[in-house]
């Protein structure tokens, strides 16, 4: 969704720092871009598009000043324009605002401003923030309360973020929309970090993300619901929004920043695929005693569930129905259900445990599903790959995925260690009689991963296919999530048509579809009845002429009826499903390219939607 960022503390470097801090936020989908700078008065600057027309504007403009913000918009209220891009101002020009989220009674609020005189500029929510501010500093209040008074008024998702004329401080709040603030006082670095870098006079960030300025610091304080923040060059604090002193804690990111780089990859997409070895190592390390022969979950072993039911959107809901398929198989009731389903009509919970997949642990749908879980007494479990999102804090337990920072908007290394960790979970909180052999596949993982991106064969399918207008995906069982996964990135990054199918499903109807126009990718891994079954609807296609690529480990005969195979290494069921995954991610991938595709920031979409 959107991004912000601020700073305070920097001087004339303040218009660079917020620049590049909107180039890192890029990943999360925007369509207009845009800074206001303070000190005696306010200079803003913004522009429908990428930032780089952002930055083509301030060439011809000299705006300074030590305090300041930007923000990336994703539409909502109102089309992509310059005036509707953030920052807004008031009537004077003295107050600019960035905000994310969306402001439920703005209508009401912007009737009751036009009518004590306020003039509007834009067809956004947002615009009435700045013009309550100015309604307070008319009335006498001073500035810090001016925007505590305003932000009160406000129903509904914000992050919001304000600077005013002649102050050295922002101002801003955070109401379900995520808001993280960065501190660098200049005080030593920790014992593990030497102290060689002389500490500069304080200098303060805040952002919708980390990554926004994490070059400048690792030391991070994450905003809860209904807090108030001040930073200024001397400091910062947090409160209520009434003004009551919030004690928090500074916690240190363990990432570093050229992991928000490419890497010398040509997407973000890309590099996060080759990623995979390491981070898959990363969201296993210290939690598999192979020895032993048992995982390590630390204290959610205790959680002992009767039943588990999963809430997660998109490529975290296809995780999902992977983990309902684990837990079912260790014998314990699961269900898989679409967070924005189940948040409206959530089912029986009983003694459930209710489970949010979701790499960002922003995304509003899911976070829902879990509030109304919880407002109904179900224990609550975040598996999530982001420290200090709202789902780690307002979940009763959390399971980090450790996968890293994940860039790009199509989801793929994280998908991986989701599968990974679900796999963790499924054997923590379980007792299977197969946990050693599923311990040592979860341990040869990350090199199999490495093999199939040495030698996949994903590029000269995506060549051969490429004038194709629809793409097929079928498997079973663990493999099914899998089929939805990789139909989802062909249509995510390609704008392609492509669909998933229960592979027993295709003679039930899609069947009709299916021509000698229609690649039909074929997950068969092992030989079992599963790879039998689906080497029968393989047939079914071979027989209409059209074209299979086969994702196999050859164990089975599914090659005499394929056109092309891409191979994966033997390995467990469970962990076959993560390398098939990594073939279908590398072909989506090389067909984007191809078509020369926008992979790191599709249209119409946002890494993270906190809007329902
Ligand atoms: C997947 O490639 C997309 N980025 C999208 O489907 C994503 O998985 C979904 O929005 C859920 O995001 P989350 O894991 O952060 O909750």
């Amino acid at each position: 969704m959107c991004g912000i960022i601020g700073a305070v503390g920097r001087g004339a470097d303040t218009l660079d720092v917020l620049v590049h801090g909107l180039s890192k936020l890029e990943y999360r989908g925007y369509d207009s871009a845009g800074v206001a700078l303070a000190d005696e008065s306010i200079d803003v600057c913004k522009k429908a598009g990428e930032i780089d027309e952002l930055r083509a504007a301030l060439e011809d403009r000299s705006i300074d000043g030590s305090v300041g913000v930007g923000h990336t918009r994703w539409s909502t209220h109102g089309p992509p324009t310059d005036e509707n891009a953030h920052p807004h101002q008031d009537c004077s020009g003295d107050v600019a605002v960035v905000h994310n989220g969306i402001i439920e009674n703005y209508q009401e609020l912007r009737d009751e401003l036009v009518s004590a005189g306020h003039t509007f500029r834009s067809d956004t929510d947002t615009e009435v923030v700045p013009h309550l501010v100015e309604e307070q500093l008319r009335g006498g209040a001073d500035p810090e309360a001016a925007v505590r008074a305003a932000v009160s008024r406000l129903e509904g998702s914000y992050a919001v973020a304000v600077v005013i004329a002649g102050i050295e401080e922002i101002f801003a709040a955070r109401n379900d929309s995520p808001l993280v603030l960065g501190i660098d006082d200049g005080a030593p670095r920790g014992p593990d970090r030497p102290n060689g870098d002389k500490p500069r006079g304080g200098a303060y960030y805040l952002a919708s993300d980390v990554p926004a300025f994490r070059d400048h610091t690792d030391r991070v304080v994450y905003l809860d619901d209904g807090e108030f923040t001040v930073l200024g060059s001397d400091g910062w604090r947090v409160t209520t929004l009434a003004g009551e002193p919030v004690e928090k804690t500074v916690d240190t990111v363990d990432w570093d920043p050229e992991e928000t780089g490419k890497s010398g990859y040509d997407h973000y997409m890309l590099k996060e695929i080759h990623e995979q070895p390491r981070s898959l190592r990363q969201s296993l390390s210290e939690r598999v005693d192979e020895l032993g022969g048992r995982v390590d979950i630390g204290d959610l072993a205790d959680l002992n569930p009767r039943g588990v039911q999963l809430v997660a959107c998109g490529t975290s809901y296809h995780a999902a129905l992977y983990g309902a398929e684990l837990f079912r198989q260790a014998g314990i009731p699961a269900q898989a259900f679409r967070a924005s389903e189940y948040a409206t009509s959530p089912p029986p919970i009983g003694d459930a445990l209710v489970v949010g997949v979701t790499q960002s642990g922003e995304t509003a749908d899911t976070l829902s599903a879990l509030r109304e879980a919880q407002r109904r007494g179900a224990r609550t479990l975040g598996v999530t790959n982001v420290v200090g999102s709202t789902v780690a804090r307002e979940s009763d337990h959390v399971f980090y995925i450790r996968a890293g920072p994940e860039i790009g908007v199509a989801a793929t290394k994280t998908f991986a260690s989701q599968l990974a960790s679900l796999n963790l979970l499924a054997l923590g909180l379980t007792s299977t009689d197969s946990t050693r052999e599923i311990i040592s596949s979860l341990r040869d993982l990350p090199g199999q991963v490495q093999e199939v991106l040495d030698g996949s064969g994903a590029q000269a399918v995506a060549e051969t296919y490429l004038e194709s207008d629809a793409y097929f995906f079928i498997g079973r069982e663990l493999n099914y999530p899998v089929a939805l996964e990789g139909a989802l990135k062909m249509k995510e990054i390609t704008y392609k048509h492509a669909e998933g199918f229960a592979a027993g499903e295709l003679k039930h109807g899609p069947l009709a579809l299916v021509t000698n126009q229609t690649p039909v990718f074929a997950i068969v891994t092992g030989d079992d009845e599963l790879a039998q079954k689906t080497i029968g609807n393989v047939k079914e296609v071979e027989a209409r002429d059209a074209p299979v690529i086969a994702v196999t480990d050859g164990q089975s005969d599914v090659e005499r009826y394929a056109d092309h195979v891409l191979r994966v290494p033997e390995t467990h069921p469970r962990t076959a499903a993560v390398l098939a995954n990594v073939q279908l991610q590398l072909v989506s991938y090389h067909t984007a390219a191809l078509l020369d595709r926008s992979i790191d920031k599709p249209r119409n979409l946002a890494k993270s939607v906190t809007v329902e």
